[in-house]
């Protein structure tokens, strides 16, 4: 994805600034075209002679040392490029940017380009935390830059907290993305806002005890990351799973079903498609107990009272959205599954047989059958949940370009 891509790399004066050396390797051998600007600051951490070998070009900075009289260096990098990181980004360039200062090399030519600027920020925690950064950070957002998170953890000035600049790795993965997501920008998902529920549901018996269902939430996180390639605005409302969240989507943790209905009701009407893969409990217990509940001789009964069904509550709710359920079944899955579709007034449904060998909710394939409101059919055999959840959408977007949605 990254082959011939030229990316402007911005290295600002931080500690982390010893990272950029391997984010300016790892591009280079990823096949980019690599060409890196640095603060005055930053030269204090590292030299401009490290990136030069590692880049093979020229290290920019300095807005005035213009070696080749035909061109205006800042505006010519700043055309060049497809793209600028910068990493790290201080609270300072953070600052400037914000405010539209230009008052160096790197400053100018990011206020020149029109290609996409992510920066990924590092720092110490109270400065992160610091009001006036979080709103630069806010300002800049709004702005159309997009952030590569700061991860938390040791940090070189002693605290810990969240200021560690992404891995190199993490920020090529997040570059390979953002290519691929304007590969995409034809698709008929980008720009458009997807809420998507994964995994199963938890509900609470006693502080040690609950109910819960097989679901990974592989389905749900598959989903999620390839609607976020093509293009989409994603957010994952996720029970409790082992699975890492695809880079770049909203997530929002929940354990109950009660949990998941209010994260996803209170997002619904701001939303254009909402894709229902969570194994929502259909039961939790009637009386929960804050303290444990300690063993007794005999049997125990428990009273289980009905979740509310959020999928049919949608279908009563929805105006323009594209609602899209999933069933998971063990007989009758066509019959079924139209069921659904009906009674919870769904565009699609994607019906699953969890009898068979290599479908529904524990392992890596699935195999399911896609039923749209407008009468259409088509099956998907045993594959890869990231194949499986591409071809859903693939369904998804012509049932929308066929009803104009
Ligand atoms: N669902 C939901 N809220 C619930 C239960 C289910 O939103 N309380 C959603 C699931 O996310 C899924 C769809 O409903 O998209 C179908 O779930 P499934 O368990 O297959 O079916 P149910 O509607 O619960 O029906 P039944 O138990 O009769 O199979």
């Amino acid at each position: 994805m990254l082959k011939d891509k030229k990316i402007v790399i911005g290295v600002t004066g931080g500690i982390a600034a010893f990272k950029a050396a391997a984010l300016t390797s790892k591009l280079v051998q990823a096949g980019a075209h690599v060409k890196v600007i640095m603060t005055e600051s930053a030269t204090e951490f590292v030299t401009p002679l490290t990136f030069q070998a590692l880049s093979r070009e020229p290290v920019y900075t300095n807005t005035f040392i213009e070696p080749d009289p035909t061109k205006i260096a800042h505006i010519e990098l700043a055309d060049w490029a497809d793209a600028f990181i910068i990493a790290p980004a201080t609270a300072n360039i953070i600052g400037k940017l914000a405010n539209g200062l230009a008052d160096d090399m790197l400053t100018t030519t990011l206020l020149a380009t029109k290609a996409p600027i992510y920066m990924a920020p590092a720092m110490n925690v109270n400065m992160y935390n610091q009001p006036a950064v979080q709103r630069n950070m806010q300002q800049l957002m709004e702005d159309g830059i997009q952030f590569i998170d700061a991860n938390a953890g040791y940090l070189a000035c002693g605290w810990i907290g969240k200021g560690r600049l992404a891995e190199p790795e993490e920020i090529v993965e997040y570059l390979e993305q953002a290519f691929i997501r304007s590969d995409n920008k034809g698709s008929h998902l980008a720009g458009k806002s997807v809420l998507i529920t994964a995994g199963p549901t938890q509900e609470k018996i006693d502080p040690v005890r609950y109910f819960t269902n097989h679901s990974s939430g592989k389905m749900g996180y598959a989903l999620a990351k390839i609607a976020y390639l093509r293009g989409a605005d994603v957010t994952l409302i996720t029970g409790p799973t082992n699975i890492e969240p695809p880079l770049g989507v909203k997530v929002v943790q929940v354990l109950s079903a009660q949990d998941m209905y209010q994260e996803v009701i209170e997002r619904f009407e701001q939303t254009d498609i909402m894709i229902k893969s969570a194994a929502v409990a259909d039961y939790r217990p009637a009386e929960t107990f804050e303290q444990k509940r300690k063993k007794q001789p005999g049997d125990w009964s428990l009273q289980l009272e009905r979740t509310q069904d959020i999928l049919a509550k949608l279908g009563a709710l929805k105006q323009d959205q594209v609602l899209i359920g999933f069933a998971a079944e063990t007989n009758n899955v066509e019959e079924n599954a139209l069921g659904k579709l009906e009674r919870k007034h769904l565009d699609v449904i994607v019906a699953n047989d969890i009898s068979q060998e290599g479908a529904g909710f524990k392992g890596d394939t699935n195999e399911v059958v896609i039923f749209t409101k407008d009468g259409h059919r088509f099956e998907v055999p045993q594959a890869q949940k990231v194949e499986v959840a591409d071809k859903i959408l693939t369904e998804i977007e012509a049932y929308m370009k066929r009803n104009q949605s």
